[in-house]
């Protein structure tokens, strides 16, 4: 295994079918119209020297290192800014560019520390490389006059250093971070010799705009821009391409080695998702693999209070099967159940469900995408057929109007945000619904259209006034909708009722009715419309039927089966598409089919050999319910703190105690496995050998880079537990899980470890049908035939806003922490969010005599917390904030076990609340305390 090192071609592909023919140096070239003449080169082979230019940004033209002679032409322009033309004749070497090359790096040598032996970048430097390609042999200016040789370091950053006296000034960091990044975090501040490179408003990077995506680290050619990893462990000198395993965007990287130790993850170009981006997370946070709060060995307690005693995988795994065959014997086969992670890989994902079915004998499996995106696969089900986003991320590129509802992009999918921003900077239209004023709304060279600022909980009202407008000003795509929808008319005369109308929910939403219709317009008819969503459309009581809402939107405008359109949920985990495609909903098994379907479960029966329950199994708040009533006693839980992100955690609490046997499969003791008997410890990503699917269907490959630390693969581990209960199940290698998928699920049947090596990722379906997998969904016809219009009646949440609970809570995430944070708070992202903050608006801040940093407490109906005030205009008056990545927090001390009527996704995004400063809250419990004790005397 070698450094992978791939290719640059100085400049961007250009994107013409018309094809340009020339000579370089001789050769006959074809290349695509608009490409430079330094890009050609090198894809004919011709290297021609460089230093600003880089294939992910716009030719700059500063170095003057590239020039080039062009017959017939004057001067020597330079190649990365030179666009080809038809019988150009290029010539890449002569002795005179030769000579003015060597005068360029004469000049910037001649200002450079010349200590490469003892730099960090020693060997991936492409000053140094330039150097020996011009020839470079002597600097006649000398190192004596003026220079930059003593200029600081700033190392502010936890993950890199700017080490100033090294940069030549060739902006390609500036660049990075307002094309790729879209961030515009730094400038080239002054002129000429003074010019130079600066974070904010002269601030050091930590405090500066950086979000630390390592763009500028990656587009820098010296060691100015330079991982502390590299500058601690030295040059890795091996990579292997794998896949983050933070959120659903699922970014390839190559993860570059030194010996045995991880160096850095380098984003990879090749990557589907990212194209060669990154985030702060997946770019640098990988630490916590290596955090010495892993466990290692498996621990075992018959009660939990007792210490937790090490012991070795026979005997837990002995004990696991042994103690369920056991609860089964004495409380019937539905007593136990397991549950899956969406940070697991398919492969384990798969072998868990199947160990429910067949070694269980039930279909107790449910998925933590139950809490998250349940509602996004019933209700696209019900519209087109199928449990998942339309589009690919590039289709974003074509799009005209992009309406974000509920959800953060910039903080939670922030590489696919990235490739957002760039679109809405090229002039794409941009509306966002949402309570809380996002960082999308206005950022630089971004500013939506139309910001709705609805009342959380009343989605529907919003989306079913979107289409209410659609259809009574006639903008209905009407041959789209006659040609490939069926059930419109009747949707049609609901949808055009008074109630619906912008006018009517104005009082409900809390938008203005005028500005709804508007932005209504705007996306029937500003071109090619796509919606994305998050959580802030599932996680609600309505959370199904404003899938559908949106579904029935993108129809009735004809926004579906081509790029640019669709509907797109932005997965929050990274494996929550592939656990949900693994089967592992109560109901359903992989490919989402219903398990009461006599086919598909004898296709299942007979290659595992076992009579399978035609009866869905338990869903998790069943399960949460049932071990409160005394009658499901054991419980598997795969790397999901289910203590910590399930809502009304008291009663999840109650229902993890009253278990006789909770198995914990994870890498840390988190809050679940304080409540367990059996901790199995789990792998990181640097070990698993298998496939995530992002958010766009796409099935990427995750490479181990060490053998499992704990001894074993995850899957091993499920495999001998089903073994110790006494069903066979065996594999020799992750590969042939995969396999087994293909061959019993038709949307993977073309699927392969073989055959992703080979292609590097595919997004499903992936069959005979589609070899090369399936980028746009539903483009000559629904998968359900014809796309279904359902009518989508709002029904407000029974969770309101009261004297005692005047306001509203909702939830989020914020850039540099990951879900319940068991990950990132195992690593230097605790610099930017050391703690959940609850953000509320300076008039809510102000009745109640809160200051900016005051510890409050926030009470709902079923729990109370602590945590310090924010105060932030950014919410509405009424609507508070917190993120859930600290359990000291616990913010879903607080939050309901309402959910969703279809699947029960808990509403997590709706909490009454009141908010009172600590000191405050303090003395309101003890007068109502004191206020109690006489009646509870008299009791
Ligand atoms: S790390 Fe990213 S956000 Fe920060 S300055 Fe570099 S490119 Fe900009
Ligand atoms: S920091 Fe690096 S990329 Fe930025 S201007 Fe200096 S040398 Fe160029
Ligand atoms: S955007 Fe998501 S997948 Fe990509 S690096 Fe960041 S956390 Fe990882
Ligand atoms: S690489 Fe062309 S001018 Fe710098």
């Amino acid at each position: 295994m070698t450094l992978i090192k791939e290719p640059d071609y100085g400049t961007p592909a250009a994107d013409s079918e018309q094809i340009v023919e020339l000579q370089i140096d001789g050769q006959p070239v074809k290349v695509p119209a608009g490409t430079s003449v330094m890009r050609a080169a090198a894809l004919a082979g011709f290297s021609i020297p460089k230093l600003c230019a880089t294939d992910s940004l716009e030719a700059f033209g500063s170095c003057r290192l590239c020039l080039v002679e062009i017959e017939g032409g004057r001067g020597t322009p330079a190649s990365c800014t030179t666009p080809v033309a038809a019988g150009m004749k290029v010539k890449t070497q002569t002795p005179k560019l030769e000579k003015l090359r060597r005068g360029v790096m004469e000049l910037y040598i001649s200002d450079h520390p010349l200590d490469c032996l003892t730099c960090p970048a020693n060997g991936d430097c492409e000053l140094q490389d330039m150097a020996g390609v011009v020839g470079l042999r002597e600097v006649r200016y000398g190192f004596d006059g003026e220079n930059h040789l003593d200029a600081p370091t700033d190392s502010s950053n936890p993950y890199f250093d700017f080490d100033e006296s090294k940069c030549i000034a060739c902006s390609r960091c500036v660049r990075a971070c307002s094309e790729v990044q879209g961030t515009f975090a730094l400038t080239i501040a002054g002129r000429g010799f003074d010019s130079k490179v600066s974070a904010s408003a002269g601030e050091l990077f930590l405090n500066s705009e950086c979000v630390s995506c390592g763009a500028c680290v990656q587009a820098c050619p010296t060691s100015t821009l330079q991982e502390k990893s590299v500058v601690d462990l030295g040059m890795p000198t091996r990579s292997v391409i794998t896949t983050c395993a933070y959120c659903g965007v699922g970014c390839s990287f190559k993860a570059e080695m030194r010996g045995d130790e991880l160096v850095r993850m380098v984003p990879y170009k090749d990557g589907g998702a990212n194209e060669g981006h990154s985030c702060v997370k997946g770019r640098f946070a990988f630490g916590y693999a290596s955090h010495p709060d892993r466990v290692m060995k498996p621990l075992m307690r018959e009660k939990i209070t007792d210490q937790w005693r090490e012991v070795e995988w026979e005997e837990a795994i002995g004990f696991v099967g042994r103690r369920m065959r056991e609860i089964q014997d004495q409380y019937g086969v539905g007593a136990i159940g397991g549950i899956t992670s969406s940070r697991c890989t398919d492969e384990e994902v798969y072998v868990v469900q199947k160990m429910v079915r067949a070694a269980f004998g039930n279909n107790n499996v449910d998925t933590c995408a139950r809490v998250c995106h349940s509602p996004t696969g019933y209700g696209l089900s019900q519209t087109f057929g199928t449990s998942a986003g339309t589009q690919d991320f590039k289709s974003v590129a074509k799009s005209d109007v992009i309406v974000v509802i509920g959800a953060n992009p910039t903080d939670g999918h922030p590489v696919f945000a990235s490739r957002m921003k760039r679109r809405l900077r090229e002039g794409a239209k941009l509306v966002v619904i949402d309570p809380r004023r996002i960082d999308l709304v206005r950022s630089p060279h971004v500013e939506a259209s139309y910001h709705l600022q609805l009342a959380p909980g009343t989605n529907v009202a919003v989306v079913n006034a979107f289409a209410h407008v659609v259809v009574t000003e006639g903008l209905v795509d009407s041959d789209f909708v006659a040609e490939r929808c069926e059930g419109y008319e009747q949707w049609a005369e609901f949808i055009a009722r008074p109630e619906h109308s912008p006018e009517a929910v104005e009082e409900i939403t809390g938008v203005p009715a005028s500005e709804l219709r508007e932005a209504a317009r705007l996306y029937a008819t500003g071109g090619n419309g796509a919606i994305y969503y998050g959580l802030g459309v599932t996680e609600h009581s309505q959370g199904s039927t404003m899938v559908m809402g949106m579904a029935n939107l993108a129809m009735a405008t004809g926004n579906i089966g081509r790029d640019g359109v669709g509907i797109n949920p932005l997965r929050g985990q990274n494996n929550v598409q592939g656990s949900c495609d693994m089967g592992s909903f109560p109901h359903e098994f992989p490919g989402y089919r219903h398990v009461s379907d006599d086919t598909v479960r004898g296709v299942y029966e007979t290659l595992w050999g076992r009579a399978l329950e035609a009866e869905p199994g338990l869903r998790i708040p069943n399960m949460f319910d049932a071990a409160v009533d005394g009658s499901f006693k054991a419980l598997f839980v795969q790397g999901e703190d289910i203590a910590q992100s399930d809502p009304n955690t008291k009663h999840v609490t109650a229902a993890l105690k009253s278990l006789d046997l909770l198995v914990v499969q994870d890498l840390f003791i988190n809050e679940t496995a304080k409540l367990a008997h059996v901790l199995l410890p789990g792998t990181s990503f640097l070990e698993k050998d298998g496939t995530f699917i992002n958010a766009e269907r796409r099935i990427n490959r995750v490479r181990p880079i060490m053998a499992p630390r704990t001894g074993k693969h995850e899957w091993e581990i499920v495999c001998e537990i089903a073994q110790a209960m006494g069903y066979p199940m065996t594999y020799d290698h992750s590969s042939e899980i995969m396999d087994e998928i293909a061959i019993t699920t038709p949307t993977f049947s073309g699927v392969s470890f073989k055959m992703l090596d080979e292609k590097g990722s595919v997004q499903w379906p992936c069959n005979a049908n589609a070899p090369q997998g399936t980028p746009i969904m539903h483009v000559d016809g629904f998968v359900r035939g014809k796309g279904r219009f359902v009518e989508t009646d709002y029904i407000p949440t029974s969770e309101r806003s009261t004297r005692r609970f005047p306001l509203i809570l909702t939830t989020g995430r914020i850039l540099s922490q990951y879900n319940v944070g068991a990950q990132t708070r195992r690593t230097a992202n605790v610099a930017w969010h050391p703690e959940d903050l609850l953000e509320l608006h300076p008039h809510d801040a102000e009745v109640r005599g809160i200051k900016d940093g005051d510890e409050v407490a926030l009470a709902s109906r079923v729990g109370e917390t602590h945590l310090h005030a924010r105060i932030d205009d950014r919410m509405p008056v009424g609507v508070v904030y917190t993120t859930f990545h600290h359990p000291v927090t616990g913010a879903n001390v607080v939050t309901t076990d309402n959910s969703d009527w279809a699947t029960n996704c808990p509403e997590y995004k709706v909490t009454a609340v009141q908010v009172r400063l600590k000191k405050a809250a303090e003395r309101h419990e003890s007068s109502v305390a004191s206020e109690r004790l006489p009646a509870l005397a008299q009791d």
